[in-house]
């Protein structure tokens, strides 16, 4: 069986350096802090906080705010996220900044009078937007915890705004890969597109009007946003495009301190981000089946076999439960408990993967447009933060002088309960539109604990497969013994058990794994990329910082 399969002790090596050879570099080594993120210019205005006196929080507040102006397919000011902070000495907190449903937003808002969803009603145009967290979850983790003040760490993120920074390849294909959304408002066609003259390598691109949003914030604090001309011009914005967010939806916003959740995983600590998001519980979930089993090596059947299993539990019960605990039950501490873990292990251990069945039209898409950071300090503290605005470029919506595209995010919730969403997740009842609800995400930023000190932080974007992506780094960290670098570029698979596939990347399986993949009744289908895995580890005894950039984007660790 292949849970007692013993390891043989020379044959991983092997395997690893095979599978390995098309990635394999180092991470990137530094004495005293590390930010890795999705875009260079937002790591560097990370680390630009960090050698000026700034904490982890400091660098994680500069690299978000940086990454609305660099990044805008997923960094962000007009969408939400969650922000897991732990400190040197212990504490640890999540932000929870996730958007919250307009206050006249309704169950069946999405669906017309036959009773089915509009098509692209919940993923194109203001309708689809939820009232932004990101600036109030920033700011307050800046306010709580951070020592620099909101000003001086919106500085680069001004400048760069201001100044503008050099279009790179990836910038450039990125636009124009979002041309067709973004075309059909004003605003977004005339700052992204320039009026059809898309951006080439090496065109400086600047935001003037952003530059003024992002100067309201760091003057006057999230109030510079959510009241005054920022929300005027989103209010505005909204009656131009028939969207629901009124001043008093954004005057209301606020975002929301949780207690992370906390698992064990063979010794180490793990903490994560709970409803609303289902990351954490869904992590907590999968490792706990998988603790006493022997995973053997990582690329092979037998192995993938056990973790797509417990793939399936996990997003299974995802589509059931899960959903914003302020508004619903949640039932957090059953799944996440030890006893439940045992009783889907017999399950796995004595069944075989259910029969396929027809995947019809609920694939999910291969959008990768979230965007996670992690950041260490000198002194231990660490950021994990994920956030987004849904699809790439959001809703497309540009507030029209305000510079920022607004999110997508009501798709995140169960348009009609049983009928796949963006990703192809099938959710219930549970994540059922309500106004002032906050949608149910996937997003999983995450810390692993060694002996109660810091060892990983990482994150991923990804819709539906981030919970499973992050599942992967850390079982590579931790079980299969590689690298940050290796963990993070390894090639990496998805099950979310509707609609019932195994997705692959396409690249650096084996072609006898998918054979015996195939002949165990998996119906597979390939991705050319996964997710982009933004990570920092913490070496247990030196302290030295490692990080790793997804080699699958273009971010960057940096360090000093
Ligand atoms: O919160 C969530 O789970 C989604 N809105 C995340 C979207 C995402 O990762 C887009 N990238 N694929």
């Amino acid at each position: 069986m292949y849970f007692t399969s013993q390891r043989k002790p020379f044959l991983p090596l092997i395997v690893l350096t095979c599978a390995l050879s098309a990635f394999s570099f180092s991470p990137v080594a530094a004495r005293h802090g590390m930010v890795a993120s999705s875009e260079p210019l937002a790591s560097e205005a990370g680390v630009e906080m960090l050698r000026a006196g700034g904490n982890a929080v400091d660098a994680a507040v500069a690299v978000g705010f940086a990454l609305a102006v660099t990044y805008p397919v997923a960094g962000n000011i007009g969408g939400g996220g969650f922000m897991l902070i732990r400190l040197a000495k212990g504490e640890a907190i999540v932000v929870d900044y996730r958007e919250a449903a307009p206050a006249a937003a309704s169950r069946n808002m999405y669906l017309a009078s036959n009773g089915e969803v509009v098509p692209h009603a919940s993923t194109v145009g203001a309708l689809s937007a939820g009232v932004p967290g990101t600036v109030a979850g920033l700011a307050l983790s800046e306010q709580k915890y951070g020592r620099l003040g909101l000003a001086r760490v919106m500085a680069p993120a001004f400048r760069l705004a201001e100044q503008g920074f050099t279009v790179s390849y990836e910038f450039s294909e990125s636009l124009r890969s979002g041309r067709d959304r973004l075309s059909k408002f004003d605003a977004s066609r005339q700052i992204f597109l320039r009026d059809g003259h898309l951006y080439e390598p090496g065109e400086v691109f600047k935001q003037p009007e952003l530059a003024k949003t992002l100067e309201a914030v760091a003057q006057e604090g999230a109030k510079g946003f959510y009241t005054g001309r920022v929300a005027q011009a989103i209010v505005a914005t909204m009656q131009k495009y028939h969207g629901l967010i009124t001043a008093q939806d954004l005057a209301r916003y606020h975002p929301i301190l949780r207690q992370p959740l906390e698992g064990h995983f063979r010794g180490y600590e793990v903490l994560s981000v709970p409803p609303p998001s289902s990351g954490g519980v869904a992590l907590i979930e999968m490792l706990n089946i998988l603790e006493p089993l022997d995973l053997g090596l990582p690329d092979s059947f037998e192995s993938m076999h056990l973790i797509i299993e417990a793939m399936r539990h996990a997003y299974a019960d995802r589509a059931v439960y899960l959903g914003d605990a302020d508004y619903v039950s949640v039932p957090v501490a059953r799944l996440t408990s030890q006893a439940y873990a045992a009783t889907l292990r017999e399950e796995i251990l004595h069944s075989k993967p259910e029969a396929p069945i027809p995947a019809g039209n609920t694939q999910a898409s291969e959008s990768s447009q979230t965007t996670h950071y992690s950041v260490v300090d000198d002194e231990g503290n660490a950021v994990a933060n994920t956030y987004t605005l849904n699809n790439g470029y959001g809703s497309a919506v540009t507030v029209e002088g305000a510079g920022f595209l607004l999110n997508d995010e009501m798709d995140d919730f169960a348009s009609k309960p049983g009928t796949p969403n963006l990703y192809g997740l099938v959710q219930g009842e549970a994540n059922a539109i309500a106004p002032n609800k906050r949608p149910l995400s996937s997003m999983t930023p995450t810390m692993v604990l060694q002996d109660g000190n810091l060892r990983l932080v990482l994150g991923s974007p990804g819709g539906g497969t981030i919970i499973n992506t992050v599942l992967q780094v850390v079982l590579n960290a931790l079980v299969f013994k590689m690298d940050i670098l290796q963990a993070v570029s390894f090639p990496r698979f998805h099950h979310q058990w509707m609609p019932d596939w195994l997705i692959l990347e396409r690249v650096g399986f084996s072609a006898d794994t998918i054979q015996k993949l195939g002949e165990a009744g998996y119906q597979i289908d390939f991705r050319d990329r996964m997710g982009d895995c933004e990570a920092i580890e913490v070496a247990p005894r030196t302290g030295w910082k490692f990080g790793a950039a997804d080699p699958r984007a273009y971010g960057k660790a940096v360090g000093y």
